[in-house]
């Protein structure tokens, strides 16, 4: 049977093997997905070994995305300007690594929730590792413009730069934000700790739609925050991760799965755990 796993640090708690699964058991698909945790410093090897025992392919997670970036011998555009990788595909002697998340994202913000990303004002909150996949996803959606806004500014004028031939993109900081942003999206690890990235109430207050990418079974505090600050929109990243891992299926597999149920059913999950 083709295998696969998902490679991280902690990895315990991963969803992705539930959701393979069913995307298995739903296209019929013969195939197995476990998780592997690798140690901090022996991702390389575990992918290595894996592959050697016969691995087809690997999502990879927290913290090994830039090294799985560097371990892939050949990127995708999207992998190349995301640098980093989050789905490996072993073939012959090459290693394939591309980045679903960004895709994950617009197809769980447009198809599920009906966002209309064409001509919108988008405010994405943070530079790492995780606004970097999505960036160049929301550039492709032809938004009106992009702003990028960073507790640590220059990360965000970076970014705003390296990113500036895809589209209007601009950086501020979050003391210099006004209310004119249709979809803010929290691509920070703030929530992480609970805690919330110091962006003004009115801008929150004045957006149509709040999505997290974070999730938990209690509303992330950017979320909460929102509600109460009359924001009609909101959503968690769950919808990304349910899409990110349909987008690697299909890359593997060639099939696409519907990714509804799946959603429902983890959903269903957090709110019983
Ligand atoms: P990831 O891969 O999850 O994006 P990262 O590359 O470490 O992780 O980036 C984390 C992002 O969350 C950064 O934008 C970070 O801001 P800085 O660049 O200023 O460090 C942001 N971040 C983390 N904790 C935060 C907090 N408490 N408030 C605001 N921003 C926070």
């Amino acid at each position: 049977m083709d295998t696969y796993a998902v490679f991280g640090h902690p990895v315990a708690h991963s969803k992705s093997p539930f959701i393979h699964a069913a995307f298995a058991r739903q296209t019929g698909q013969a195939l197995l997905y476990t998780a592997i945790e690798a140690p901090r410093e022996g991702f390389r090897d575990a992918v290595m070994q894996f592959r050697a025992q016969g691995g087809k392919g690997a999502n990879v997670t927290v913290p090994f995305k830039e090294e799985a970036y560097r371990l892939a011998g050949v990127l995708s555009e999207r992998a190349r300007l995301a640098q980093a990788v989050n789905t490996l595909r072993f073939e012959g002697a090459e290693i394939y690594g591309d980045n679903t998340d960004g895709a994950g994202l617009v197809q769980d913000l447009t198809v599920n929730l009906g966002v209309q990303l064409d001509g919108s004002r988008i405010l994405i909150l943070g530079a790492g590792g995780a606004a970097r996949g999505a960036i160049p996803a929301l550039l492709a959606q032809g938004p009106m413009r992009l702003t990028i806004a960073n507790r640590t500014p220059q990360r965000a004028d970076e970014l705003a730069r390296e990113f500036g031939a895809l589209g209007l993109v601009a950086a501020s900081g979050f003391d210099a934000l006004a209310p004119e942003y249709d979809l803010i999206v929290n691509a920070t690890s703030a929530s992480l700790a609970g805690d919330l990235p110091p962006l003004p109430d009115a801008v929150l207050a004045g957006a149509q739609f709040a999505y997290d990418m974070m999730y938990g079974a209690a509303e992330t505090p950017l979320l909460a925050l929102a509600r109460k600050l009359g924001c009609p929109r909101r959503a968690d990243g769950l919808g990304m991760l349910v899409e990110q891992a349909a987008e690697a299926f299909f890359l593997w597999r060639g099939v696409r799965p519907q990714t509804q149920p799946v959603l429902t059913a983890l959903r269903q999950q957090l709110q019983q755990a």
